[in-house]
């Protein structure tokens, strides 16, 4: 039984659309064996299909078919820790695992910078796949089917707040919201922020992370799909995050927070109770600097 622990990630960072993300420690954990057909095994409540149609299933499939090995079928038992169409990454994390268990099965004829490519080929982006396998920060860009990146690691000094709603929000939804054209001045509005994003994470100069998370690409036509996102983001700012943002397509809000400010979680816990958002989640999580894990049990 193999057994692979993929981390959940923030893509975006705010203003580095589809190309920053970064993990954080939050995990789906898979096992995943040859098997006599199709058993699907969920470990928790989550609604996942235990057929054929199941994510991990497929890609493993998929990857068993390109290198063309018969698959007898599988038996996965899928802990789903990280929550679905959120915005955390979780597609991404059940494509790595299925990719990084298909792999070692078959006896690993692909390494990893392959998985990085197809990953973010399957996904249609890069900056939740490389950093779900990397961990740390990730700054991404795909062409012809290869990544570029660089990876750095997160710093010990933040926290990163998921403020989870209650509603899910599907990417196609997300993405669907999107203008087709943006004008010159936004895509150099976006660019100088998201460059000083990726540096100014990897040199602690988290004074500039406010401005450096604002965007004019995504996050202006996506607000309006997140009923209270708004005014939580200004309170997460009052409380003392470094910045906020969406993570991912959303419906996740990230805020950035200095490890050391203890009273975040509180104040905005009790913020969320008292302004008609009790059922929204609320996980103060430290970075992931490791990535994808891979244990290989007799
Ligand atoms: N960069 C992507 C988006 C992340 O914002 O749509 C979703 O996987």
């Amino acid at each position: 039984m193999i057994q692979i622990k993929v981390p959940a990630t923030s893509a975006n960072i705010g203003s580095g659309f589809d190309s920053l993300g970064l993990a954080v420690r939050m995990y789906n954990t898979v096992e995943m064996e040859l098997w006599d057909g199709v058993l699907v095994e969920a470990l928790d409540s989550a609604p996942i299909p235990t057929d054929e149609h199941n994510l991990i299933y497929k890609t493993a499939k998929y990857l068993f078919d390109l290198c063309g090995k018969p698959l007898p079928g599988l038996h996965i038992r899928q802990e789903n820790v990280i929550p679905m169409a959120r915005g955390l990454g979780s597609s991404s994390a059940c494509i790595v695992a299925g990719l990084t268990g298909a792999n070692l099965l078959m006896g690993e004829p692909l390494t990893r910078e392959d998985i990085i490519n197809m990953a973010a080929t399957m996904e249609g982006h890069p900056d939740n796949s490389t950093p779900a396998i990397l961990g740390g920060q990730v700054t991404a860009a795909i062409e012809n089917g290869k990544v570029f990146y660089c990876r750095q690691e997160l710093k010990d000094d933040l926290r990163f707040a998921a403020i989870i709603p209650d509603s899910e929000l599907k990417t196609s939804q997300a993405r669907a919201a999107l203008p087709k054209e943006v004008t010159h001045k936004e895509a150099v509005f976006n660019l100088s922020r998201s460059a000083l994003m990726a540096v100014s994470l990897a040199t602690g100069k988290y004074e500039n992370l406010r401005v450096a998370s604002q965007d004019r690409l995504h996050q202006p036509y996506r607000l309006p799909l997140i009923p209270g996102a708004r005014q939580v983001m200004d309170c997460a700012l009052e409380f003392g995050a470094l910045c906020v943002y969406i993570s991912g397509a959303g419906s996740t809000l990230m805020a950035l927070v200095p490890a050391q400010n203890d009273s975040f979680f509180r104040h905005l816990r009790c913020y969320l109770d008292t302004a008609g958002l009790a059922a929204w989640r609320l996980e103060l999580l430290e970075p992931d600097n490791t990535g994808t894990v891979v244990e290989v049990r007799p």
